[in-house]
């Protein structure tokens, strides 16, 4: 039996439910967490649930340009191309070529490859090149699920990258719960949480943290006032 993802706040019986009896996932996206699940960091992967999430944004954004930051084996590069139109461009940013291998199979048997540019590179050096490249304000949506401990640059980047009305959706953002005890600190802890008051104190966007899987922050930018 697949393993469920292991850093919900909700029972485990509700997760169990959440993720196996309400949740839809393509045979291809099953075989994707079934390969997933043999690897020592297989709790990375996001949540069939957060796939669902995502896809819905991006049609509900009509999305045509993507950025991903964390790619890993694939799952959420898949639902985020898998829900653009032909012709749409998800850019993707991981430093692994082991881990992003296997997302390339899942892409070109989904028929989504020509639809991502798969940059390995440290992301904040893709995103700044983006920025350089004339990207500021061409993008739509971005999903956020790499290193925490820059997740503000990151952030900060993309706010850059989207256009008025784009989305960033960011992962991790409760860090399975240690953000809420002010007491707990350590380097990726305080990032998040640093930057979770931040997000609700910035004017440029509106802004909503869901309690999905392990927080996922939802942060839309405003039209310049
Ligand atoms: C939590 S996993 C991403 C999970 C993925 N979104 C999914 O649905 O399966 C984080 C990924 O970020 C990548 N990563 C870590 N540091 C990075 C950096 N500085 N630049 C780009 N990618 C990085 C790791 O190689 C890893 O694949």
């Amino acid at each position: 039996m697949l393993r469920v993802m292991s850093r919900s706040l909700v029972p485990d019986a509700v997760e169990r439910y959440v993720a196996m009896e309400i949740s839809r996932e393509t045979p291809l996206q099953r075989r994707l967490r079934e390969e997933t699940s043999h690897l020592p960091l297989a709790g990375m992967q996001i949540g069939a649930d957060q796939g669902a999430l995502l896809a819905m944004l991006v049609r509900a954004l009509a999305a045509q340009r993507a950025i991903e930051v964390g790619t890993f084996t694939g799952y959420s590069s898949l639902a985020i191309a898998s829900a653009l139109p032909a012709g749409g461009k998800l850019v993707c940013c991981d430093v692994s070529e082991e881990w992003t291998s296997i997302a390339r199979r899942y892409w070109k048997e989904a028929g989504v490859a020509d639809r991502i540019q798969l940059k390995l590179a440290p992301a904040s050096e893709t995103l700044a090149a983006l920025i350089r490249d004339g990207g500021t304000g061409t993008f739509d949506f971005a999903f956020i699920d790499a290193d925490k401990s820059n997740y503000d640059a990151y952030y900060e980047a993309c706010l850059r990258l989207l256009r008025a009305g784009g989305l960033i959706a960011l992962d991790n953002m409760l860090w399975s719960g240690r953000v809420a005890d002010p007491q707990f600190h350590d380097d990726d802890t305080d990032a998040l949480r640093a930057l979770n008051a931040k997000i609700r104190d910035d004017g440029r966007v509106d802004a909503c943290l869901m309690t999905v899987g392990d927080g996922v922050m939802l942060a839309q930018k405003r039209p310049p006032q």
